[in-house]
């Protein structure tokens, strides 16, 4: 692991502006709910699933083995009756769920009661088709309807889904396919991305032909156009559903029976399969999406604003706000198409309350100009959230300003994929806002940050989070490698204590300050990557002989992809090779994963024992003076690369 720069992260250059405190919000919470969690954060919990329709009680809230937990044991509920059903029951079935909003600007209003119809015909398509309890369906569609559909269809009979992101590569499919062994896959015909149809049919079919695991393909129809077509496994999603009960009993689950695996990325090549249970995990997603966002479900126009391919639209597009029976905003397309006031048009039109958004959005909206949003009526709008990666003062200011009209308050939240929920951040109307700081933990959660002996360090003293005790929606392990599940979260210090991979610092307050990964994994936009993987990637290509990835600070992205490579034999570096290696990696991985840079290196800088510094390469990347590289058993090659990477074109 290489050695975090905490304190150059936290402050180097930086102007904080103080503290805030909130503009006046709706206070629905009770300053006493960070006691009352202390005094016993079980019941706290107990009393979040307690919201919840159970089927049958739990006999214990917590039953902790560590590193396994299981909450809630041998209770049984079922996810889709409570994000559904339970609505309808309570007179709620003709309020909005989604408004869904597609590209080209085609809009749907789908009502509870509309939502629950639908889930059922699909959930029996899906029975038919021989989907049964336990089963792995893999999903690779985009923000459409039928996404959400197909997760709480699966939900409904108790299959596991497994979505992968729409602009993942049909290999990075491949994989997901493979290790979760699922025989169903869920497309759609393409997806609209800028005007442009996206073949992800043929992706999936790529993806299908190098596996002989998918038995079954559904397809929605979105785009319309021709699709290669296998007779036997390929079934149109309207055929199927055509004749379908709009009923569907809701199979009991146990609490710890798995609802979903979500693959990201770790250190090594191999993505994770992030396991998630039924019971603790709805229940986290439900209290957070209540309490952060100060939920009004009754008058609440909702949108986050994620693609429900990562864990951010799993938990709070599609699970969290449904649980809560609130109204959402679905929004299929890019935040610049058809023009880059998309989103302050659709939040105009719909009057949306609460936009939860990632800073890499927020710092692209700051470049296209304020004037954007100020041509808009965006004084619907009363919260504003940020996810997925640290957000830079600046940007909070400008979001404050310009989004919230210096009236919102903004919750930056700290959360992983393996925690599932939010774990860290400020409470609308309850904890001060600092620009830049995800403030504390939610109730019931205990962070940690501690130095590289495990001990807690001080306020003002910097380190690595933690989390010091099971919640409710953590991780279970990784989809059939818990060796791996020990190894990476809960070997560090000790079997009861979560490695988070997040170098923090606490201010003088003793508030949190999130400053990036301290390992291999690089955050673009938001979306967790790893350098192994990108590596792997070049070094498929006939060209390569070995490669080394590191991320560089970008304005925009957070981090964007360097990728140092050295050819084989006598292959001639060019410009059109870097363009093809760039692309290679696109469509091995996604084009997310594509690097920013390639540069071409005779030899990587390494030990004596032959190991890649990579902190050195990301000196390099970031154009940082050079220390000490006496160690290199190739040291010149260190000076001939800062050089070349100084004429380097995006
Ligand atoms: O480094 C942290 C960063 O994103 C990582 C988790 O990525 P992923 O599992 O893809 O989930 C993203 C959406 C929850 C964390 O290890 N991260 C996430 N939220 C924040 C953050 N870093 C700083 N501040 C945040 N609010």
């Amino acid at each position: 692991m290489s050695e975090p720069a905490i304190e150059s992260l936290f402050t180097e250059g930086r102007t904080f502006p103080p503290p805030q405190e909130f503009a006046a919000a709706a206070h629905v919470n009770d300053p006493s709910v960070y006691d009352q969690a202390e005094e016993d954060w079980q019941s706290w919990w107990e009393g979040h699933a307690r919201q919840l329709r159970w089927m049958r009680d739990w006999d214990t809230t917590l039953e902790w083995t560590p590193p396994h937990a299981k909450w809630f044991v041998n209770g049984q509920l079922n996810v889709a009756d409570n994000c559904l059903d339970r609505h309808i029951d309570a007179g709620h079935g003709g309020r909005v769920a989604f408004h869904w909003i597609g590209e080209p600007g085609d809009t749907r209003t789908l009502t509870y009661q509309e939502l629950c119809d639908e889930v059922c015909k699909f959930a029996n398509a899906l029975k038919r088709l021989g989907v049964g309890k336990g089963d792995r369906v893999n999903i690779y569609l985009p923000m459409i309807p039928e996404l959400p559909i197909a997760m709480l269809a699966c939900a409904r009979i108790g299959a596991i889904h497994s979505v992968v992101f729409a602009g993942f590569s049909s290999q990075a499919l491949v994989n997901r396919i493979d290790d979760a062994d699922s025989k169903v896959l869920i497309t759609a015909d393409g997806s609209y991305r800028k005007g442009n149809v996206v073949p992800l049919k043929e992706a999936a079919d790529a993806a299908m032909g190098a596996t002989d695991r998918v038995e079954t393909c559904v397809v929605v129809q979105r785009t319309g156009n021709d699709v290669p077509w296998t007779q036997g496994r390929d079934h149109w999603y309207h055929e199927v559903t055509a004749d379908c009960d709009a009923h569907a009993e809701p199979e009991p689950m146990d609490a710890e029976d798995v609802l979903y695996i979500l693959y990201t990325s770790g250190t090594t090549g191999k993505p994770k399969g992030i396991v998630h249970t039924t019971g603790g995990y709805l229940t986290q997603v439900a209290a957070t999406t209540k309490l952060v966002f100060d939920l009004k479900p009754e008058s609440d126009v909702y949108w986050c604003a994620a693609d429900i391919g990562w864990v951010t639209g799993h938990s709070y597009i599609v699970y969290g706000p449904l649980a809560n029976g609130a109204t959402s905003l679905l929004y299929e397309g890019a935040p610049d198409h058809p023009g880059k006031d998309r989103f302050w048009e659709i939040v105009e039109t719909y009057k949306a309350t609460i936009l939860y958004t990632a800073p890499t959005a927020i710092r692209a909206f700051m470049k296209w100009g304020a004037e954007l949003p100020a041509g808009h009526d965006l004084s619907s709008l009363r919260l504003l959230g940020s996810v997925g990666e640290p957000i830079n003062p600046e940007a909070w200011m400008w979001y404050h300003q310009h989004i919230g009209g210096g009236r919102c308050p903004i919750v930056d939240t700290w959360w992983q994929t393996e925690t599932g929920a939010i774990m860290i951040t400020p409470l609308p109307g309850l904890t001060k806002a600092k620009p830049g700081s995800a403030m504390r933990a939610f109730p019931g959660i205990k962070a940690v940050v501690v130095d590289e002996q495990g001990k807690p360090v001080p306020p003002g003293g910097g380190g690595y989070l933690t989390l010091q005790r099971p919640w409710p929606a953590m991780l279970r392990t990784l989809w059939g490698d818990d060796p791996r599940y020990r190894q990476t979260y809960w070997s560090r210090y000790g079997e009861d204590v979560y490695f988070a991979g997040d170098g923090a610092k606490l201010d003088e307050d003793g508030h949190i300050w999130l400053l990036g990964r301290v390992d291999d994994v690089m955050n673009v936009s938001g979306h967790r990557i790893s350098t192994t993987e990108v590596e792997s990637a070049l070094v498929d290509h006939p060209k390569v002989a070995e490669a080394a990835v590191t991320g560089r600070v970008d304005e925009l992205t957070g981090q964007a992809i360097v990728a140092f490579v050295t050819l084989r034999g006598d292959e001639e570096t060019s410009d059109a090779l870097a363009a093809e290696l760039r692309e290679h990696v696109a469509q091995r991985i996604g084009k997310l994963a594509r690097p920013a840079n390639v540069l071409f290196t005779p030899d990587l800088p390494k030990t004596r024992s032959g190991k890649i510094m990579r902190r050195l390469l990301k000196d390099i990347a970031e154009g940082r003076e050079l220390g000490d590289v006496t160690t290199l058993a190739n040291a010149d090659i260190v000076s001939q690369l800062a050089e070349s990477s100084k004429g380097a074109d995006e």
